[in-house]
């Protein structure tokens, strides 16, 4: 995927990284930039505590690390998301149950929680996918109602609101990525912040092999790794946000005449915002093609824009038809039974399955491209459409 990186002023961030070289102060360890920007990027989401992470993947195992479940506890799922998610789950000997997501949003969708859980159940993962925030009121309902800690995935949704609350504000933990592909962006690096003592504190140690947060010896009190990110990276992030919540604006007005331009196509269907008030930070643009049209054909699609250097993926694939389920199991990480259990849950996902195989997905950089690149976009997509349905008729002739 071709991707951007954001308005950044090169030269404040070359100064910031000539200090960090003349004082030699490389590593989280003695840096001068990851405490402050934990604190702010912690600040714009309404939260206590952040703590900076390699990536995003490494935020959420250390979120679902702090709820402290046992090998077998199942957590709660979207059956569309990126794997991380459910990867975060299984690492750590747990089982990811897919949850179907909302024909409208593509969101975990809250009314499918209660059939979803079991006595194993102990959280719910979301994750606000392209942008869009999830319908929150009915998810926290939900995960209230059987004292479920919950752990928002915004990996994707950088400062999108939902009524008045900032994406990352909600439940127990919630988790940033700043990979190449994101809104803010250090080509990788993720934070995680809650309001928890208790789970910052696990998760500063977490990133640290296991040492006291306060003590950086060889005082190792649970297994764990370095997910430490490195100061460079900091250095490259701090300055963006002062512009990511312009930035988020710029790439709606973009959106809403990009919106209005492919609705004037009618086989296609665009992400519906959250029915409560909810600002989104279209990090990506899905697109869903009609129903007839297979998924060699949407691949065909995929292909054909990538040659002419449009910056766009295929939608995700169920997480049975990843290895990755396969592969915990052959690791001993989960059982026979928690394999099956897995599979059913996810032949039961009939949204998540036609996006799988029906979805088309923008990098959020095409929003910054000239109008009548956008309207060449458009006619490529209806160009194509229309060619496929005219074989497909053809066909049925023939
Ligand atoms: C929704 C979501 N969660 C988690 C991640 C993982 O983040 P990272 O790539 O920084 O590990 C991503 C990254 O693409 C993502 O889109």
């Amino acid at each position: 995927m071709q991707e951007i990186l954001p308005r950044l002023d090169v030269e404040t961030i070359v100064c910031r990284v000539r200090e960090l070289l003349t004082q030699r102060r490389l590593w989280r360890g003695d840096g001068l930039y990851s405490r402050s920007f934990e604190e702010r990027f912690a600040a714009l989401c309404k939260r206590r505590f952040g703590a900076l992470t390699g990536n995003g993947s490494q935020a959420l195992e250390a979120a679902v690390d702090a709820l402290d479940a046992l090998p077998g506890d199942e957590i709660i799922v979207p059956a569309f998301a990126f794997i991380a998610v459910a990867a975060s789950v299984l690492q750590r000997g747990l089982v990811p149950v897919p949850v179907d997501v909302e024909e409208t949003t593509f969101n975990l969708d809250a009314t499918r929680i209660a059939a979803a859980a079991s006595e194993r159940t102990r959280a719910i993962i979301v994750a606000h996918f392209a942008g869009c925030p999830c319908e929150m009121h009915a998810i926290l309902a939900a995960a209230n109602s059987r004292d479920l800690p919950l752990i928002e995935d915004g990996a994707q949704a950088h400062f999108a609101k939902y009524g008045e609350s900032t994406v990352g504000s909600f439940g127990l933990a919630s988790c940033f990525s700043f990979q190449a592909a994101k809104t803010i962006t250090s080509g990788e690096g993720g934070i995680l912040l809650t309001d928890d003592e208790r789970v910052i504190r696990r998760t500063r140690a977490f990133i640290n092999y296991g040492r006291d947060p306060d003590d950086c010896g060889y005082d190792h009190r649970f297994l764990s790794s370095n997910a430490r990110l490195p100061e460079i990276a900091v250095a490259l992030l701090l300055d963006q946000l002062d512009c990511a919540l312009d930035d988020n604006e710029t790439r709606m007005r973009s959106y809403q005449d990009l919106a209005e331009t492919l609705q004037r196509i009618p086989e296609l269907q665009l992400q519906q915002s959250t029915q409560s008030k909810s600002t989104h930070a279209h990090s990506l643009i899905p697109v869903l093609l009609p129903a007839w049209m297979s998924r060699s054909q949407r691949d065909a699609l995929v292909d054909s824009l990538k040659r002419q250097r449009w910056p766009v993926r295929a939608g995700y694939p169920l997480l049975t038809q990843t290895g990755i389920v396969r592969s915990a199991r052959a690791r001993g990480l989960i059982s026979a039974d928690q394999e099956s259990r897995i599979e059913e849950a996810d032949r039961q996902v009939a949204v998540a399955r036609r996006l799988a195989g029906s979805l088309v997905v923008f990098n959020h950089s095409i929003l910054y491209r000239k109008p009548d690149e956008l309207a060449g976009l458009a006619e490529h997509l209806q160009r194509f459409i229309g060619e496929q349905r005219a074989s497909e008729s053809a066909l049925c002739l023939s």
